[in-house]
């Protein structure tokens, strides 16, 4: 490397609006390898050298705010991350042919990003988007007045409004990272709201009456390996099953059933989360703050929105699949961060669905979990050493937010629809996908027998649900 080290402000390297796909890539090598930013402060002409990841994680778009600040890295750095980002394969190119064990190369796993209609619908205007967004509202109402019941019809547009809408939101909070958290929130209102309509219409769609087996093989057959339609299934799959669980939960002997079950498996697993609690007063009203109840519709709706966005701060490029050859841990869990800042400081979309997103893989504090409640718990505890849980799961959101419960209903719901899908995730190239049973059996003994990381009650009901479904 030859030539005078320069420094160069970040803001002329990351670039907005056409160059929002580069720039993204940039932030990922440079999250990746830590690259060091050089501070100055204009006014006193002070510079120091802070982590890129550091500045990163406190605020995302640190190199366009104002205050008298320059950020830069050397030109040796910007050498280094080019060179990096020349190594990586070009986004969204031709697709590899599919083979029966595909060896992993650097475009398969490319190819696991966000599909092939990204490019197609970046190129739109946001004007653009929001009406497509509307339109397959409409579509999805109309299936609904009609009463539709041909699953390929159903499957075909509920498949194609969820998947584009993933997609969409990826992209316009991608660029919204960018601004100021005013001026993002107002570009991304009308996304919000139509969206937040568009989830609407799929719930009154897609009820649980709709889902059956040869739905799902319908919606797996029309998605592909790809984050976007793992989002779709989860999304789909989620509400399906919350409106299983209202209706269960809704009938008096099958709580009582639950209680039952609780009392004979389940009471020392719960114990062992709460340990401070004497076993005599462990009931189920105790796990579940308040008792099992339905949800109401409203709740119903922003949690859904969560379930569809919970992936949202995925980047293209990275492998989420343990297992996969280019897995990096690291990189993984900044997706919910950036998913669960995008979401919360960048739109007006409901504190329900931005706690989605952040919480999803929290697993009850298991160490292989990771997320944003555990790093505020923890925080929480040094202020307050004395205070402890009194519940496992809040529908709520003060129990949650005022850490008086372990874990946010949706959240733990969403961990199992996510296992769940990428466990049988047919399009995985390093494994054989393992069938519907199979699954549940692996996911009780290592999720639930081995560590406590899914919550067993709602787990039962999933199983139910599912098994409902398969048919056997
Ligand atoms: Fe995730
Ligand atoms: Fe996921």
């Amino acid at each position: 490397m030859s030539g005078k080290e320069t420094y160069i402000p970040l803001k002329e390297i990351l670039s907005q609006g056409d160059n929002a796909g580069l720039s993204r890539e940039y932030v990922d090598i440079m999250l990746q390898d830590d690259i060091p930013v050089v501070c100055v402060n204009q006014d006193t002409s002070k510079s120091r050298k802070m982590p890129f990841k550091v500045m990163y994680n406190n605020k995302t778009a640190f190199w366009q705010q104002g205050g008298g600040w320059t950020y830069s890295i050397s030109s040796i750095d910007l050498d280094k991350v080019k060179e990096k980002l020349v190594a990586r394969p070009g986004n969204w190119e031709k697709e590899q042919p599919k083979k029966s064990k595909p060896e992993i190369t650097k475009q398969t796993v490319k190819d696991q990003g966000f599909g092939k209609k990204y490019d197609d619908i970046a190129s739109m205007s946001t004007e653009q988007k929001i009406s497509h967004l509307n339109l397959q509202k409409t579509k999805l109402n109309d299936l609904f007045v009609k009463k539709a019941r041909d699953r390929e019809i159903i499957a075909e547009a509920l498949v194609e409004s969820t998947s584009d809408a993933a997609i969409i939101n990826h992209i316009a909070l991608e660029e919204a990272m960018r601004l100021g958290d005013d001026e993002a929130k107002k570009q991304t209102q009308e996304l919000v709201d139509s969206t937040h309509e568009m989830v609407k219409s799929s719930t009154y769609l897609f009820s649980e009456d709709v889902f059956s087996d040869e739905l799902v093989n319908e919606l797996v057959e029309k998605s592909n390996g790809t984050i976007v339609q793992h989002m779709t299934r989860v999304f789909l799959n989620g509400i399906a099953f919350l409106s299983y669980y209202n209706k269960l939960v809704s009938s008096s002997s099958a709580i009582n059933k639950i209680r039952i079950s609780f009392a004979a498996k389940y009471r020392e697993y719960y114990q062992s989360l709460l340990p401070h609690i004497p076993p005599g007063n462990f009931t189920l009203e105790r796990v579940f703050y308040k008792g099992m109840a339905a949800i109401p519709p409203d709740l119903f709706h922003k949690w859904s929105v969560g379930f569809l966005i919970h992936d949202i701060g995925k980047a293209t490029a990275v492998e989420y699949h343990e297992g996969e050859s280019e897995y990096n841990r690291d990189v993984v869990i900044e997706h919910v961060k950036i998913g669960y800042k995008s979401v919360m400081n960048k739109t007006n979309y409901p504190v329900e669905a931005s706690l989605i997103t952040g919480f999803h893989h929290e697993y009850y504090g298991d160490v292989s979990g990771y997320g944003y409640f555990r790093a505020y718990l923890e925080q929480y505890k040094k202020e307050y050493p004395d205070v402890k849980q009194e519940y496992c799961i809040t529908y709520e959101l003060e129990p949650i937010l005022g850490y008086r419960a372990l874990a946010y209903f949706p959240a733990k719901v969403l961990e199992i629809v996510d296992v769940y899908d990428s466990i049988t995730d047919p399009n995985r190239a390093y494994r054989e996908p393992v069938n519907q049973t199979e699954a549940l059996a692996l996911m009780r003994s290592e999720f639930i027998e081995k560590r406590h990381k899914i919550d067993p009650v709602i787990f039962d009901i999933y199983e139910a649900f599912i098994m409902d479904k398969i048919h056997l």
